[in-house]
């Protein structure tokens, strides 16, 4: 669905990914692991367009995005959640969804909320709430939903463990694989948390100052200090 082919991207002068290939199939949640300053926010902009691509191809479907801007990248399908969450504290949970597709129709519109809430009854229950006064797992899962809502085709997703509790974390890991399956979504989520990536998916590639530089099954990354001090830093 999604294909990096030979990717690079930076900032001014320094260069940070140095020819990233890799594929996200429709349907599956793919991880890329990496420790802090490896490129993993950087990657995720300039496959949305935030950051221009300088070298390599990206293909959503058969279609070359590269080169398009990042609205018309949007329209073709790419949602992101970036790094820190970004929802409007000050809405509602309910005005949080809809100015995420303020130009569908009220038919479409309530047709879209009720298949988000069949998929996350938590913000059923919250719809009035505003933003700030959810918790930070609260929070994350709202701005997925926000990112679904515009009916992707490709899920990206920024270290959405960060800051959230471990209960959430893996409830919003789980939630991730279903959504991704039922809707046919390829999601790609950069991560360093590895009890987030372990109820995700078997096996993960490792990102390290802008390369792939492994592919590893995440039970042996689990079981083995050296590969976490190696590929995480901790
Ligand atoms: N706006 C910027 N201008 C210049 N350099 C930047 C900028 N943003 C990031 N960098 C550098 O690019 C490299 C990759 O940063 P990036 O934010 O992509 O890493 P990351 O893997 O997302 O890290 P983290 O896990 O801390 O979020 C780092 O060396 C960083 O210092
Ligand atoms: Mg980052």
């Amino acid at each position: 669905m999604l294909r990096l082919h030979e990717i690079t991207s930076g900032y001014g002068s320094t260069q940070v990914l140095h020819g990233i290939s890799y594929e996200v199939p429709a349907g599956e949640v793919a991880v890329l692991l990496g420790r802090n300053g490896v490129g993993k926010t950087t990657l995720l902009q300039t496959i949305m367009g935030q950051l221009p691509l300088r070298q390599g191809t990206l293909t959503l479907g058969e279609q070359d995005i590269g080169r398009l801007p990042t609205h018309e990248r949007a329209r073709l399908g790419l949602a992101y959640v970036p790094q820190g969450r970004e929802i409007f504290p000050g809405l509602s949970v309910l005005q949080n969804l809809r100015v995420a597709v303020l130009g569908t129709k009220r038919r479409e519109w309530r047709q879209r909320l009720d298949r988000i809430l069949a998929d996350f009854p938590l913000l059923a229950d919250k719809l009035n709430d505003s933003g700030r006064s959810l918790s930070g797992g609260q929070q994350q899962v709202l701005a997925i939903a926000r990112a679904l809502i515009t009916e992707p085709r490709v899920l990206l997703l920024d270290e959405p463990s960060e800051g959230i509790q471990p209960s959430i974390v893996v409830e919003i890991a789980e939630l991730l694989v279903s959504v991704a399956g039922e809707r046919g979504i390829a999601v790609l989520v950069a991560e360093q948390n590895l009890d987030f990536v372990a109820h995700v998916t078997p096996s993960v590639n490792v990102i390290d100052k802008g390369r792939l530089v492994a592919q590893v099954p995440v039970e042996e990354l689990l079981n083995t200090a050296e590969l976490q001090h190696k590929y995480l830093g901790v």
